[in-house]
């Protein structure tokens, strides 16, 4: 698929600060939850590297993927510590990397792919992780994601945005603090569970992200997933 990314990765050094605010403590505690407290870590579709740095300064030995060419070279040139690979180098190592880690993040990569890339992603997780090691995956929060605001981005409503909660529909998003734009999936959450379902995933657990002081519904949702031979 062609992926926008490429060209959104010289836009911003990040995808902005409030994603990080409102996800990441979240995500940390689930992380303190259900991962050792040191060892191995892979962060799937890294974008500009932010959260696989995050990772490694608390003790992890990261390595991170994302199938952008243009993000995984930001990432490299802004952090020494995670070993980022680009599309190409990751399917070469991927025999190499498989069982190797005691965590697998993946955040908001996945409610921005087809139904077919979703498959490709969910069975690389599985292969990334040792056995029993937990697969957190963050996205979209389904049960937000037809609004039209929401902390961190404006979704647009267009002629072609009919939204259904029940039905899967695309549309576009603007980050508020830096005016990126792209493309996302609306999909029910029963939908997710269907599919972790369908991978031989089991949840764990689950979190929404922080809404600080703010009436707005949460942006984001995380699962903690385990393969269900782990
Ligand atoms: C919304 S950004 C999230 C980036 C980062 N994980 C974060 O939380 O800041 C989505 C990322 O997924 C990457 N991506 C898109 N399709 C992918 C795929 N099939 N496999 C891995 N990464 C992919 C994009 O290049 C982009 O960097």
């Amino acid at each position: 698929m062609a992926n926008e990314w490429n060209t959104l990765s010289k836009k911003a050094p990040k995808i902005q600060d409030a994603k990080n605010r409102v996800l990441n403590e979240k995500l940390f505690s689930l992380i303190k939850k259900y991962a050792p407290k040191s060892g191995t870590a892979f962060d799937y579709g890294c974008g500009w590297g932010e959260f696989a740095d995050a990772v490694s300064q608390k003790g992890y030995a990261t390595e991170a993927f994302d199938e952008a060419d243009g993000m995984v070279a930001q990432a490299k040139s802004q952090y020494t510590k995670p070993r980022f690979y680009t599309n190409t180098e990751f399917v070469k190592k991927l025999p190499t990397l498989a069982g190797k880690f005691d965590l697998v993040t993946s955040n908001l990569v996945l409610c921005i792919l087809k139904k077919k890339d979703q498959d490709v992603m969910l069975e690389n997780l599985k292969i990334l992780a040792k056995d029993g090691a937990p697969i957190i995956v963050s996205l979209c929060n389904p049960c937000s994601d037809y609004l039209t605001v929401g902390i961190v981005t404006k979704r647009i409503r267009s002629h072609v945005w009919n939204p259904k909660y029940d039905k899967e529909f695309k549309y576009k998003k603007i980050v508020h603090e830096n005016g990126i734009e792209f493309t996302d999936y609306h999909r029910p959450l029963s939908y997710y569970i269907q599919l972790f379902k369908k991978h031989g995933l089991q949840i764990l657990d689950i979190a929404e992200s922080e809404v600080l002081d703010t009436q707005a519904h949460p942006d984001f949702i995380a699962f903690v997933l385990k393969t269900k031979e782990g």
